[in-house]
């Protein structure tokens, strides 16, 4: 009893003594931390005083291993935390390692935890820190290893930073550095990783004392303003594993590289402005896997015997060079080689048939080159090969009946050779997207097998010496791009292939015969009628069909959900991003048939809605698939919500219950760019028309570039640009991906894209989502604009005839771009030129192939040109008239 008594005396004496000296507990140290801290996931939540875990297991907390279990390391990364890192956190003693990366941590540098007298580690990578690198950095003497990369550090790199002798690793990349880098490096002898990559302000040459880190394993300089020589660094880099200069201005030639060798793994000097010739020798390093020169100007021979060397190369890269002579032989035979491009050099020499013992080779591309080679057999039994690409060359004779045998070949492309003889019939192959064997002398028919290859996209044929019909079997793919023009091929062409492409895939052709083409076929209207009648029957079948599923599934689900809402009243949960003082309630009571806008169709329904204040709001409402949690939706609505640009529509608030998701939207009562273009009496004129144009294309930019996280909208079409009262345009229903789930989206939109023709060719094929795909849906918006045709009108003779195919096929018959202008706008001819160079823009961004299409930050640029060259414009259309 008396011990107790006097034990109790002792812990309380020693408790005020702690007040006192301010001296806490480590519990209340931490606790203390995290009450500067904003955590939504609630990940800390465990950190408690009413917990029985003993701190040093509350989630992120270290220990040492005996008592008396002092923290040591506290690693909170990836929690989405923000708010303050507290200084407090320095009166752990033992503290060594503070990982905080991955965080929305929005402040200057913590200096104050130099107070931290026993940090080893500090990360705070991938933050929104802000602000310079203060001259007392220095403070911070015990660190070993410091990474404040990828937040929004700017300004100079002070000298005192040479003072932190004892780092180990320092990372500063992916931040907005600035002026020139510092010859500090002499002292960090302990130096193991030295990363100053993506700091694309920068402007300097490389520190020359670099060259003295015996101990450094990677220099990472990548992506930033690194110009002038490269000094010798290379002999007094003895560890060295893995070198990245590229993307630099660096200029001159390569120091010499023999004493970098032993540990060299990755090597890549590429986009620079360096010459002189390949490193010789740099296959001495045996470890290398990854060796990396192109787009620079390198030139000369690449030595060619070393074949026993260089056994672990995977990838080698030296396109975009002057390289000439003969290709090195030993490289088509490396047993781990995945990746060789030589392309837009002058190599010459053979393709060997020894390619087939690289048995991982991936990808090779070696066009624009002068190699006088067969296509080698071994080509088709490499089993991993997806694209081989080698247009622009000498190749000659036959194709092997084999060339397609690599189960995974995606792309190949012979074109611009000398490639004779018959196209041998494929057999595998069926992941076959891209067939290009444009330019060459092959003879005789084109094989019909092609028509069995399931994603076959692009088939270039032209300019070679075929005869025979174009085989209808080819009418079952869904060909973005199918040239065959000047060849010798003749025949009824079949239907769906002429009028869904662009006349100018045919000419050439004496022989071909149909609609639309120079000859009519001789005699045969009545089984033309019939077919097409045919097709249109079978059309109509199937979007009936199409529609009456949506229909039962809708319904189908209507019942659930009807079902479960009775069940379930008071399930809902609500998230308002603006004060909007209306009840889930409010909102179910009035969205009926007569606040209802549109026919609904995709992914959900639209009702105007008057909230109690008497404010208009727009409500969409989604079926909630249920594909992620109630708090991972929420997040992705505020991801969402947050958007604030004058060309997207706001996110008000959104509730959701199991089955439904409301998204409210502000209310733009002027409606939709789709309604105003469906009107019979459009009277929109031109420089509205621009301004609407460029206002989506921000739009668009904003969510592509420099919105984080990047987004794409995915379901851009004339119905989803709302306009304000001043015909600025707002885009909306963007990147409902992100609510519903991916998988959901694709069920829901390719049920669509079979039927909307503001999906890319491509989508359909690769269902990949790209901002190429917006690109081209902005370029069918484009073209509505110009036309003053809705995307899809009905067309009595063609009902598959959209905005894109009527315009091309419009241009290609006539030849005249101006018959293609809303005869509104192009009656008083002032803007003409700058409505056909805004055509021209449409025609691009609706390009067939994706990587022809601008990115969405060029078509800004260009249609803002076109709309302060107005005054030209008037000159011009002087002429014009
Ligand atoms: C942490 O939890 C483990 C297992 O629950 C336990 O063995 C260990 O003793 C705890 N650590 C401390 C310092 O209490
Ligand atoms: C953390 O925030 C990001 C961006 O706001 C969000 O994408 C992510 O889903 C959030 N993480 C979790 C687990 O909620
Ligand atoms: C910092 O933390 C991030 C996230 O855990 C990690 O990827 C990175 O490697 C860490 N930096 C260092 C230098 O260890
Ligand atoms: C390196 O250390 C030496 C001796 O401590 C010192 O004189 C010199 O200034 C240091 N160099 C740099 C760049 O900090
Ligand atoms: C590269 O250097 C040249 C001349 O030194 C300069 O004009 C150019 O802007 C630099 N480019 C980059 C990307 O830094
Ligand atoms: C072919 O390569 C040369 C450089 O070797 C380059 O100048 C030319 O533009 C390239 N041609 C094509 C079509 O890319
Ligand atoms: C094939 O190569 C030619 C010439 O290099 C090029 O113009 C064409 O775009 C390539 N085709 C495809 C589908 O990549
Ligand atoms: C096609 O054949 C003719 C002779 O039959 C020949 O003159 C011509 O060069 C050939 N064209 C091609 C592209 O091979
Ligand atoms: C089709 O092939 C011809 C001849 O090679 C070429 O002139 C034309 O540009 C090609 N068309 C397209 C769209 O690739």
């Amino acid at each position: 009893m008396a011990t107790a008594c006097t034990h109790y005396l002792f812990l309380s004496l020693s408790f005020s003594l702690l007040l006192l000296t301010s001296a806490v507990s480590e519990p209340e140290i931490l606790l203390q931390f995290k009450n500067s801290i904003d955590d939504p996931l609630n990940i800390l939540s465990g950190w408690s005083s009413a917990s029985s875990l003993h701190h040093c297991n509350w989630t992120g907390v270290s220990c040492t291993n005996a008592a008396p279990f002092l923290v040591t390391s506290l690693n909170l990364q990836s929690s989405n935390l923000s708010g303050e890192i507290s200084a407090s956190i320095c009166n752990l003693p033992s503290l060594a390692h503070l990982n905080l990366a991955n965080n929305f941590f929005n402040q200057p540098i913590p200096l104050h935890l130099s107070e931290c007298e026993t940090l080893i580690t500090l990360n705070v990578s991938d933050n929104l820190i802000w602000g310079t690198i203060p001259e007392q950095i220095s403070q911070f003497k015990t660190l070993e290893i410091l990474d404040f990369s990828r937040n929004h550090i700017e300004g100079e790199i002070p000298e005192n930073i040479g003072l932190l002798q004892q780092l180990r690793v320092l990372d500063l990349g992916g931040n907005l550095l600035s002026g020139s880098v510092p010859v500090v490096f002499e002292n960090f002898s302990e130096l193991v990783v030295l990363d100053l990559s993506h700091n694309t302000f920068l402007v300097s040459q490389i520190p020359v004392d670099i060259g003295g880190l015996s101990k450094l394993e990677q220099l990472l300089l990548q992506s930033s303003g690194f110009y002038g020589e490269i000094p010798d660094l290379f002999s007094g880099l003895k560890s060295l594993m893995v070198l990245d200069l590229s993307q630099n201005n660096l200029t001159g030639v390569l120091p010499q590289i023999e004493l970098l060798l032993p540990n060299l793994v990755s090597f890549d000097v590429s986009q620079n402005k360096l010459s002189g010739p390949f490193p010789d020798g740099v296959c001495e390093a045996k470890g290398l896997v990854s060796l990396s020169l192109h787009t620079n100007f390198f030139n000369g021979l690449v030595p060619n015997d070393l074949i026993s060397e260089c056994k672990n190369l995977e990838r080698f890269e030296v396109h975009n060079n002057g390289f000439s002579g003969n290709f090195p032989s030993w490289l088509w035979s490396l047993p781990k080689i995945k990746l060789i491009r030589a392309e837009n050099n002058m190599f010459s020499g053979e393709i060997p048939d020894s390619i087939s013992q690289a048995a991982q080779l991936e990808h090779v591309q070696i066009d624009n080159n002068s190699f006088t080679s067969r296509f080698p057999q071994g080509v088709g039994r490499v089993r991993n090969l997806y694209r081989f690409s080698a247009s622009l060359n000498r190749l000659y004779g036959d194709l092997p009946p084999n060339f397609c045998d690599s189960p995974v070949m995606s792309i190949i492309n012979l074109s611009h050779n000398s490639l004779s003889g018959r196209i041998p019939e494929v057999k595998n192959c069926r992941k076959l997207v891209s067939l290009s064997l444009a330019s060459n002398s092959f003879v005789g028919e084109i094989p019909e097998s092609l028509a069995d290859l399931p994603v076959l996209t692009y088939l270039d044929l032209s300019e070679n010496n075929l005869t025979g019909l174009i085989p209808h079997e080819l009418e079952k793919l869904k060909l973005a791009l199918f040239n065959v023009s000047f060849n010798k091929l003749s025949g009824r062409v079949p239907a769906s292939l002429i009028s869904g492409l662009p006349a100018s895939y045919l000419e050439g052709n004496a022989g071909l015969c149909g609609p639309g083409l120079p000859h009519g076929c001789l005699g045969d209207d009545k089984p033309k009628r019939k077919q097409s009648s045919f097709a249109k029957l079978t059309c109509a079948l199937v979007i009936i069909t199409i529609a009456f599923a949506l229909f039962v599934l809708a319904f189908g689900f209507y019942l659930m959900r009807s079902h479960k809402q009775r069940a379930q009243l008071g399930m809902w949960r609500s998230v308002f991003f603006y004060p909007l003082r209306v009840t889930e309630h409010d909102l179910l009571m009035s969205m009926d048939e007569k606040t209802a806008r549109g026919a609904g169709g995709d992914i959900g329904r639209v009702y105007v809605v008057t909230l109690p204040s008497g404010e208009l709001v727009a409500v969409k409402k989604i079926l909630n698939f249920a594909t992620q949690s109630s708090k991972a939706l929420q997040n992705e609505v505020k991801t969402l919500a947050k958007i604030r640009h004058k060309n997207i529509v706001k996110i008000l608030g959104f509730c959701h219950s199991d089955d439904s998701i409301f998204l409210i939207y502000e209310y733009l009562p002027k409606g939709s760019l789709g309604d105003l273009l469906g009107k019979p009496d459009l009277d929109l004129p031109w420089s509205l028309r621009l301004k609407i144009a460029i206002g989506i294309a921000q739009g668009l930019v904003y969510l592509h570039k420099d919105y984080l996280p990047r987004l794409l909208h995915r379901n851009l079409k004339s119905n989803n640009v709302l306009l304000d009262a001043d015909f600025q345009p707002k885009l909306t229903d963007f990147s409902l991906d992100r609510i519903i789930g991916e998988n959901v989206f694709q069920s829901v939109v390719s049920s669509e894209s079979a039927t909307s023709c503001y999906f890319a060719p491509e989508y359909g094929l690769t269902k990949k989502a790209t901002e190429q795909i917006d690109t081209y849906s902005f370029g069918v918006v484009l073209l509505e604009l110009l036309t003053g045709r809705l995307a899809v009108e009905m067309e009595p003779e063609d009902p598959t005839l959209d905005v894109v195919k009527w315009v091309r096929r419009k241009i290609n018959i006539t030849n005249g771009s101006l018959k293609v202008l809303d005869p509104n706008i192009s009656r008083s001819s002032q803007h003409l030129q700058q409505m056909l160079e805004a055509l021209e823009i449409g025609l691009r961004c609706t390009c067939v192939m994706p990587e022809k299409r601008p990115s969405m930050a060029e078509v800004v640029k260009a249609l803002q040109s076109l709309e302060t060259t107005t005054f030209q414009g008037l000159e011009l259309s002087a002429d014009v008239a």
